[in-house]
C-alpha cells in the first residue's frame, strides 16, 4: 500500500458514486468500497504493516479516503433524491398542498375578548386574580355566611391545605378594591369551579366575567343601562333585558339577569328551553359589610357589582344547545366559530 495507490483508489470510487444512476446502483457502491469486505475497509488492517516511518502519512490519507467516499455517498444520494422528486420539471401548480390545519380560537376565549373590548370602550379596565383562592377571599370577605350552601364541600372543590377552587370571579373585587383605592371600574374574566353534574347546562368548569363599578354616586339605574347597553352591543339592539330581585350574600339589594333568547327571538326554543329568557347574571349594589371587609369607607362609596356566565351568552350568540360542547374538543363543531363573533 502506498500514497499513491490510495489516491487511486479514492478517484476510481468517487467516480463510479457520482455516475450511480439510482439508490440501487448507490448502494452497491457503497457495499463495494465501504461494506464489510469493501475495498476501503480491508485496507485498514493493513496499516500495521507499513514501515513505522511512513505509517503516520498512510494513516492520516486513509482516513482521508474514507472520508471522501462517505462524502460522495451522501452527496449522491442528495442529488438522487432531489431528482426523484422533480426537481428540475416544471412546477405544477395543480398539485394539492401540503394542509397544516390551521387553528382556530375557541367560542369562549372568542366571547372574553369581545366582551372585554366592549367594556374597555366603556371605560372598564380588565383585572384579574387566580383560579385558588383562600376560603376568607371566595366567602368571608363577600360576606358569605358560615352556613351557606355553597361553603359546602359538595358544592365547592377545597383543597388539602384549606384553599379552594374559586366557584365565582367575585373574590377578584376582593383582591382589586384590597390593592387599589376608590373608585374603581373593573371587569375580571375567568375560570370558575363548582361540583356540578355536567348537563346541557352546567359543567364543573365554568368562566364568569366579574364586574364591578365603585364610585360617589353609582346606582341600580346604572348597572341596568350598563349591562342593556353591553348586551345590546354584544347581542345586537334587538336583544331585551329582564331583572328579577334574588339574593347574593356580597349585593343588597340583589337581582337576576335575563336576555332575550337571541336563537328563537323570545318565542321559545330548545336552547331557552321554551321560556324565551336565558339568564346570563347576578347583581346587585355592593354590600356594605364587603367595603368593610376591604376598607373602604361604605358612607363614602357606593357600587355595582355582576358576575356573568360566558357559557350561557356563548349558547345564546351561536346558538350552542348543549354546553358540553363547548368542552368535548370536537374540532368539526369548534373549528365554526373561525370567522368573527
Ligand atoms: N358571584 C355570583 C354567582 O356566581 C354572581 C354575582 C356577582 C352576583 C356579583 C352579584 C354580584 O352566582
Amino acid at each position: 500500500m502506498n500514497l499513491g495507490g490510495i489516491e487511486r483508489l479514492r478517484d476510481r470510487a468517487v467516480e463510479e458514486i457520482r455516475a450511480a444512476v439510482d439508490a440501487a446502483a448507490l448502494e452497491s457502491a457503497r457495499v463495494k468500497y465501504l461494506g464489510r469486505k469493501g475495498s476501503v475497509t480491508l485496507l485498514m488492517p493493513a496499516l500495521k504493516d507499513v514501515p513505522p516511518a511512513e505509517r503516520p502519512e498512510v494513516g492520516r490519507a486513509l482516513n482521508a479516503l474514507k472520508i471522501a467516499v462517505q462524502e460522495a455517498l451522501e452527496a449522491r444520494k442528495a442529488e438522487l433524491q432531489t431528482q426523484s422528486r422533480g426537481a428540475g420539471q416544471p412546477f405544477d401548480h395543480t398539485l394539492p398542498g401540503e394542509w397544516r390545519g390551521l387553528g382556530t380560537i375557541h367560542p369562549i376565549s372568542r366571547l372574553i375578548e369581545r366582551a372585554s373590548e366592549i367594556f374597555r370602550a366603556m371605560g372598564f379596565t380588565v383585572a384579574d386574580g387566580p383560579d385558588i383562592e383562600t376560603v376568607r377571599n371566595n366567602f368571608d370577605a363577600l360576606n358569605t355566611p358560615e352556613d351557606h350552601p355553597s361553603r359546602d364541600p359538595s358544592d365547592t372543590f377545597y383543597l388539602e391545605n384549606g384553599d379552594l377552587l374559586r366557584c365565582q370571579t367575585s373574590p377578584v373585587q376582593v383582591r382589586y378594591m384590597e390593592a387599589h383605592p376608590p373608585p374603581a371600574r373593573i371587569i375580571a374574566p375567568g375560570r370558575c369551579y363548582r361540583r356540578d353534574t355536567p348537563d346541557a347546562t352546567h359543567s364543573a368548569n365554568f368562566h364568569q366575567i366579574e364586574g364591578l363599578y365603585v364610585d360617589q354616586q353609582v346606582s341600580l339605574a346604572d348597572l341596568k343601562g350598563d349591562l342593556t347597553y353591553f348586551a345590546r352591543r354584544l347581542f345586537g339592539a334587538g336583544v331585551a333585558l329582564r331583572f328579577r330581585p334574588h339574593f347574593f350574600p356580597f349585593t343588597e339589594p340583589s337581582v337576576e339577569v335575563d336576555a332575550s333568547c337571541h336563537v328563537c327571538g323570545g318565542r321559545g326554543c330548545r336552547v331557552c328551553k321554551q321560556s324565551g329568557w336565558i339568564e346570563i347574571a347576578g347583581a346587585g349594589m355592593v354590600h356594605p359589610n364587603v367595603f368593610r371587609a376591604v376598607g373602604y369607607d361604605r358612607h363614602e362609596v357606593v357600587g355595582y357589582a355582576f358576575g356573568m356566565g360566558i357559557e350561557r351568552m356563548a349558547m345564546i350568540l351561536y346558538g350552542v344547545p348543549d354546553i358540553r360542547l363547548l368542552y368535548e374538543n370536537d374540532l368539526r363543531y369548534l373549528t365554526q366559530f373561525g370567522a368573527g363573533v
